[in-house]
């Protein structure tokens, strides 16, 4: 049986990939796909709803982003988010102009008639605005159906044609009731059930995988981060013992980090792993490069060269598991954006070599991929582990890598995340570690002046790393942490704490 799925259009905007987590969230499979999708394609996908999302066109701007008018005529409820709802306004006959000022932030939302997408809400709730366009003029059909002090038009609906249009964002936090909207256009306009459910994913995957391997070998690079190792254990349930996993030891890694992959996986879950000391490798070749990006490209040309050393020895190998998830997937599908970092994913490999992919998380975004990973008994520690860079420390010991500097920064790192754990931040921040500049500060301890390393603390919430925050730590826990990091790590002598937020700054230092 066709399982419920909803299509998302993405129209570029910052918070599309919140909608369609929410959107799974309560239940309801749903796939986001370029806005341009091919109305045959869309046809085929049997969807039971529509979502248009935000984006930072105008209806007006040459060449903006539309729609394809049978998309709206197909009977299947459209709601269209921001962006979403001016085309279909600009569509349909009705007015979008530029707004005297850009609305920006949290508004009064007042509901003007019993409208089921606000069911349950209330007369008046807050809403969190992001535009410069508004609708002046509803299109012939539609009503009405919310108001802000800035937009007369906040919310319309056509019920005969099963449109629905907000001005505001129910997917972001700001909007209260924003998730209970999103329940009623799935459950109460769209009439799903919700059937979306990862326990039986986790069963049919790996029922598709067993049937896919047969009796073939099949082999996975694990980098000890969440998703390798979660496809990792959900390909081992699958097959057992026919797949290897290759762990290649870069010298990059932080403190404890090698004896705990190794001690999870083979000593707890029972995967054939081979472990590859390359440290001495990848030292070599970045002996003298300071270029972040050259930095980047000489560790992840070593990794395969590694890997392909270690697959040759493994003999002939027809599959290889890579813990691709849906937000890669949609980002390569609309991506336009310019690569500031090439975020390359050390795990990815050269085109000659000649596997096919298994990728059995490229459907689920990173909270599906968790839940999936604590229903395999992975342990805590690997489910939650915060994102770690392909090229590890390579690129946190900013300019050049010496064996020296990856020690005394892996001391102050560990110290970083020791704190953070024990003041009970982990799962609250999206990265917390330090970072070892290539300057030397001058200090005093006992009666000596000292001229060494300062260290920089890091730590950051963010929903998806698109954007983050400076994390405001307590202050006494900034305090135990450089007392710590100086006292106990040779070579440190200053500790910092950066207060960037990205924009303008990156996550990363390099
Ligand atoms: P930035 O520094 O661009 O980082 O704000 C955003 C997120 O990406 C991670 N990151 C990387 N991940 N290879 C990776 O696999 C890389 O080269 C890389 N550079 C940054 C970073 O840790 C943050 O979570």
């Amino acid at each position: 049986m066709q399982k419920e799925l909803v299509l998302i259009l993405d129209y570029g905007g910052q918070y599309n990939q919140l909608i369609a987590r929410r959107v799974r969230e309560l239940s309801v499979y749903c796939e986001m796909h370029p806005y341009h999708m091919d109305y045959e394609e869309i046809k085929a996908l049997n969807p039971r709803g529509i979502i248009l999302t935000g984006g930072p066109a105008s209806v007006h701007e040459k060449d903006a982003p539309g729609i394809d008018a049978r998309v709206l005529n197909l009977g299947i409820p459209v709601l269209g988010i921001c962006y979403g709802m001016q085309l279909l306004a600009h569509n349909l006959g009705g007015q979008v102009a530029a707004a005297d000022k850009r609305e920006y932030g949290a508004a009064r939302l007042e509901v003007l008639t019993a409208d089921p997408l606000f069911v349950g809400l209330g007369a008046a709730f807050q809403a969190w605005m992001s535009h410069g366009d508004l609708i002046k003029a509803i299109p012939p059909g539609f009503s009405v159906t919310a108001r802000t002090d800035n937009s007369p038009v906040a919310a319309m609906a056509d019920y005969g044609s099963r449109l629905y249009g907000v001005q505001f964002h129910p997917e972001v936090q700001h909007t209260t009731g924003g998730t209970k909207i999103l329940e009623n256009f799935l459950h109460q306009i769209c009439g799903l059930k919700g059937d979306w459910n990862l326990g039986d994913f986790i069963q049919e995957e790996i029922q598709a995988i067993r049937e896919q391997v047969g009796d073939k070998k099949v082999l996975c690079a694990l980098s000890g981060g969440v998703d390798s190792s979660v496809a990792a254990v959900m390909v081992h349930q699958a097959i057992g013992d026919q797949l290897v996993c290759v762990f290649v030891n870069n010298g990059l890694m932080r403190q404890g980090e090698i004896e705990q992959v190794v001690a999870t996986f083979k000593d707890h879950m029972h995967i054939h792993l081979v472990y590859v000391d390359a440290e001495q490798r990848f030292l070599n070749r970045l002996a003298g490069i300071t270029d972040p990006e050259e930095k980047r490209r000489i560790i992840g040309d070593e990794f395969i060269r590694v890997f392909e050393q270690e697959a040759q020895r493994l003999g002939k190998i027809d599959f290889l598991v890579q813990g691709t998830v849906y937000p890669d997937i949609i980002e390569s599908g609309t991506s336009t954006a310019q690569t500031i970092k090439t975020h390359h994913n050390v795990g990815g490999l050269p085109d000659d070599m000649d596997f096919t992919l298994i990728e059995p998380l490229r459907l689920l975004f990173k909270d599906e991929v968790r839940i999936i990973g604590e229903k395999l008994g992975i342990p805590e520690e690997i489910v939650w582990r915060q994102p770690f860079p392909g090229p590890g420390l390579g690129v946190r010991v900013l300019e050049e890598v010496t064996k020296e500097k990856l020690d005394i920064l892996r001391a102050a790192d560990a110290i970083v995340r020791e704190e953070i754990e024990g003041a009970g931040l982990n799962k609250e921040l999206w990265q917390a570690f330090a970072v070892l500049p290539p300057v030397r500060t001058v200090g005093v301890m006992g009666d000596s002046r000292t001229y060494a390393y300062p260290v920089i603390i890091r730590a950051v919430v963010s929903d998806d790393a698109m954007t983050a925050e400076w994390a405001r730590l307590p202050y006494e826990l900034l305090d135990t942490m450089s007392r710590r990091i100086v006292n106990e790590v040779q070579g440190i002598n200053r500790v910092a704490y950066d207060i960037t937020s990205k924009p303008p700054g990156t996550i990363e230092w390099e």
